[in-house]
């Protein structure tokens, strides 16, 4: 995500994709998300939260006001960028959270070193989301909590299909497949076996359903794509040809769309489960 974009013709100016995905996805999703999962695992007062994958901080900072000045809240991810703007974005918040850059699937942290473990929307991205939920269960304390969240398969989200097939047809099939990925990891059953083979006890799966909005088409392409690789392959088409993708998806989004912009439901897999 450290790609720097410019945006030209009518389509605001973005910086690097970190920045654009807290500018633009955090509020219209990814906060909610954070209040969904810290709900559902609950957090103390006192507690010491690893937030992993933690992004650009979203988590982190929805966790912070619920642990008090008594906790502490750690972050990790592979990605600097993203760490360079979580650190920015949480500057204010008390405790304020320390961030450091880590894989998921080899934390380095002692074993029970935290009361709680969080990881949002970022198994599907890990090679072996498995040893991440070892990793997360092995940093718990004993009867500590864990909770991940990943969105439900593309079945349950068919505009996010249909923006997929416009992609490929108008970017690209690498553009198309980079779009379905957020819901390669969509089968409840597999996550539940990740957290069984972890060791985890009272492990619970729900589908919590989130609603995002954007103001209108078009920024929904562009918030979707400035926060991630493809904003430098929309950016290298031609005038027409982004009209052309913006008009596709206006058609299939017709029925999301009201006289504030597009409404979208998004179906979420949470996981939480005791060490
Ligand atoms: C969609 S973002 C979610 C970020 C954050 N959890 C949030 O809710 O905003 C996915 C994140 O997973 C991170 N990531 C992917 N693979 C990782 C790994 N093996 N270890 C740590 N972070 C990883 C990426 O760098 C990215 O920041």
């Amino acid at each position: 995500m450290a790609e720097t974009q410019t945006r030209t013709s009518g389509w605001q100016v973005a910086g690097s994709a970190a920045e654009s995905y807290e500018a633009y996805l955090v509020p219209a999703l990814f906060r909610k998300w954070a209040t969904a999962l810290v709900d559902a695992v609950g957090v103390s007062s006192g507690d010491r939260v690893l937030d992993v994958a933690c992004g650009t901080g979203a988590v982190a900072r929805s966790v912070a006001a619920r642990v008090g000045a008594t906790g502490a809240v750690t972050g990790i991810d592979v990605n600097p960028e993203m760490l360079a703007v979580a650190e920015r974005a949480s500057a204010g918040t008390s405790p304020t959270p320390v961030f450091r850059q880590a894989d998921a699937q080899a934390l380095p942290f002692e074993d029970g070193a935290f009361d709680v473990v969080l990881c949002q929307q970022a198994l599907q991205f890990m090679p072996d989301a498995a040893a991440a939920v070892a990793e997360m269960r092995r940093v718990t304390r004993d009867d500590g909590r864990v909770a991940f969240s990943v969105l439900r398969s593309l079945d349950h989200h068919p505009v996010y299909a249909r923006f997929a097939d416009a992609l490929a047809k108008h970017v690209g099939s690498t553009a198309g497949d980079m779009m379905g990925s957020p819901f390669a990891l969509g089968d409840r059953e597999v996550l539940r076996a990740f957290a069984a083979a972890a060791g985890l006890r009272d492990i619970e799966v729900r589908i919590e359903v989130v609603s995002g909005r954007f103001p209108s088409v078009e920024e929904f392409v562009w918030y979707e794509a400035a926060s991630s690789p493809l904003a430098g392959p929309i950016l290298a088409l031609t005038e027409d040809s982004r009209r052309a993708l913006v008009e596709d998806v206006e058609q299939f989004l017709e029925p999301q769309t009201d006289d504030a912009g597009v409404s979208l439901a998004y179906e979420t897999h949470v996981v939480t489960g005791r060490r």
